[in-house]
């Protein structure tokens, strides 16, 4: 049997007074593939951040093997300075290996996995822009670029499609399935989980609580997705036998 990575136990999260996760159990097997569902205001950003070591639980505890990436939610970031795109990935470098050193001389092989990750996410030849100047979709490749330079065992993502375009998201799934087989463990946050359908081992489906947490077939089910979302979300199976779900036809 594969070894834990992640072991979560009865974790809750406040923001003041405010619950945002409760009694929250999960297990993460190395190499997985997850995606974590839910609605606005689900938690789920807070369940990334609490697996990332960035908020500290009220209850419970998070456990983890190996070393994390995270990949904000773009919404969530303001880099209020003007760094240029290289510095943006070269930031999660210095920071990962850096932290106890006064004297941060950058070796070549750092610089050189800074243009390797930015040359996955195609965006090498924007090195010496600044990061502000980019496009919404273009800076979400960036903080990709940023979560893989580091080589993580662990890959969190926070709703790592918002705002690209088609051909930009099927690139950043051909990165995931390459990173996920080579395997890091992943975990992403999407709304929309159809086009990772054929690649994820378990949906985790997020409000407050865990609802359900298993394989797409037993988790969106007409019971569970009514319970987080307020209305069923249709689902239909294709071919290979793996469940759809219908998201542009909810109301079809
Ligand atoms: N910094 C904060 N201060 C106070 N409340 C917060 C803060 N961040 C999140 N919350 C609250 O905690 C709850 C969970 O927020 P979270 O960002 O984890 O949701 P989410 O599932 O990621 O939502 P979305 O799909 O909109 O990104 C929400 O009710 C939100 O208002
Ligand atoms: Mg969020």
């Amino acid at each position: 049997m594969e070894e834990e990575v992640i072991k979560i136990r009865e974790l809750c999260c406040t923001y003041n007074t405010h619950i945002a996760l409760e009694k929250v159990n999960l297990d993460v097997k190395k190499g997985e593939f997850i995606a974590v569902m839910g609605p606005n205001g689900g938690g789920k950003t807070t369940l990334l951040r609490a697996i990332a070591g960035m908020i500290k639980p009220l209850k419970g505890y998070v456990k983890v093997k190996g070393n994390i990436s995270y990949m904000p939610q773009r919404e969530n970031i303001n880099f209020r300075i003007p760094v240029k795109v290289k510095d943006v990935v070269m930031m999660s470098i210095i920071s990962k290996t850096k932290k106890f050193s006064i004297v941060s001389k950058i070796k070549n092989e750092e610089i050189n996995s800074v243009y390797w990750a930015l040359k996955v996410v195609d965006m090498d030849d924007y090195m010496n822009k600044p990061f502000t100047e980019l496009s919404g979709g273009q800076q979400q490749r960036v903080l990709l670029a940023r979560a893989i330079a580091t080589n993580p065992d662990i890959l969190l993502l926070d709703e790592p499609f918002n705002g690209v375009d088609l051909p930009t998201q099927e690139k950043i799934i051909k990165i995931l399935k390459d990173l996920s087989k080579k395997g890091t463990t992943i975990i992403t946050v999407v709304h929309n989980v159809s086009p990772l359908i054929h690649y994820i081992s378990r949906i985790a489906l997020l409000n407050k609580k865990l609802v359900a947490y298993g394989k797409p077939e037993e988790v969106l089910t007409p019971e569970n997705t009514t319970k987080v979302y307020g209305i069923p979300i249709p689902t239909s199976v294709c071919e290979e036998g793996y469940i759809h779900p219908l998201f542009g036809d909810i109301h079809g």
